[in-house]
């Protein structure tokens, strides 16, 4: 079974494209999933099957407290009957990374509080050694929902596909995709992409290029690392006829920490009623604003906003925050 509504919208942006003097559409990944939506919606949807077809009981998974995760495992998991066990990593305290935090904590997941991610590994693998000893059948949701035999870079080599054939249905109207700009953090989203775009270029389209926006400076996540996920998507070693590029200029303080381009991205953004994420969409839409201010960036764009379209203001989040999740929130140090 999936929750993700599929095709999600994709439209241009008028704002946004007279501003920057370039086309600039957008994928509305935040309405992927009714009630929720963003990029760990769909990814998840190929991992929670998985865990039903494997009987699993119970799911553990290591994310920053304050995670996009941590709420989309509470939407998607614990409605299917999972029991999640969510060890939370350190990070600065936002009031939306709080809002997240206690939907999650409403919607019944268990947190586990950690206090770097050394001991966070070490109380996941005491988390599964516990459910083991019992009968219970946990399974591990990796970090970022990027696992590493392709399913959830194969969800979005579909969204990609998806949203080229939504521009493809448009002739005469939009000109094939020249560039696409998403965020970068575990890799499987951006290697969808790029695999969806390598596939389209393969036939007989121009290459367009990817730009993966980093929101944490990380060597992990690199080339490699996503061209083995875009062929495990695709099923076969393939060429990788579209440039990707990692954009790091975007990052700014750090993992977690709002950056004013991306406050001046949100409100750019919002004159086409689009509402960006401080952490994560807005760093992209910074990336991009500061490309096409720089360099020649070439249009058509899309923009993958990848934030979940939950409003939080709108939801009864429930208790406050215990002592010891403020505690994981106020352990984080730059
Ligand atoms: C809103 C949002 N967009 C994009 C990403 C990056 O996706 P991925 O981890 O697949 O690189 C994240 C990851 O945390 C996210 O929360």
């Amino acid at each position: 079974m999936t929750r993700v509504a599929s095709p999600s919208p994709l439209h241009r942006l008028g704002h946004v494209s007279a501003t920057l003097g370039v086309e600039v559409f957008v994928k509305r990944e935040d309405l992927c999933a009714p009630g929720f939506g963003g990029n760990k919606a769909r990814k998840l949807a190929p991992l929670l099957r998985a865990a039903q077809q494997r009987n699993a009981t119970d799911l553990v998974t290591v994310c920053a407290v304050g995670a996009h995760q941590l709420a989309a495992l509470a939407h998607e998991a614990v409605p299917l009957g999972f029991e999640v066990h969510a060890v939370l990593v350190p990070a600065p305290h936002t009031p939306r990374g709080e809002a997240l935090t206690r939907y999650a904590l409403a919607g019944g997941v268990q947190v586990v509080p950690a206090s770097s991610e050394t001991h966070a590994t070490a109380r996941a693998v005491a988390t599964l050694a516990r459910l083991r000893a019992t009968d219970r059948r946990p399974l591990v949701v990796p970090p970022g929902a990027t696992d590493l035999r392709g399913r959830s870079a194969r969800a979005y080599l579909d969204a990609g596909r998806e949203a080229l054939g939504q521009i493809d249905a448009r002739p005469g109207e939009a000109e094939p995709i020249a560039e696409h700009v998403c965020v970068l953090g575990s890799g499987g989203t951006c290697a969808g992409i790029w695999a969806a775009a390598c596939e389209h270029a393969g036939q007989g389209y121009p290459p367009a290029r990817v730009r993966g926006v980093r929101v944490y400076p990380t060597a992990a996540i690199n080339h490699a690392v996503l061209y083995a996920q875009m062929c495990q998507a695709l099923g076969r070693p393939v060429r990788p006829t579209c440039p990707l590029v990692f954009d790091d200029g975007a990052v700014g303080r750090g993992y977690g920490w709002p950056s004013p381009e991306g406050d001046a991205a949100i409100a750019l953004f919002a004159q086409d009623g689009v509402r960006l994420d401080p952490i994560y969409t807005a760093k992209a839409a910074a990336a991009l604003i500061a490309a096409a201010r720089t360099v020649t960036l070439q249009g058509p764009v899309l923009f993958w906003h990848t934030a979940p379209g939950l409003e939080l203001d709108a939801v009864d989040l429930g208790a406050a925050l215990p002592a010891d999740v403020t505690d994981v929130f106020a352990g984080y140090s730059t």
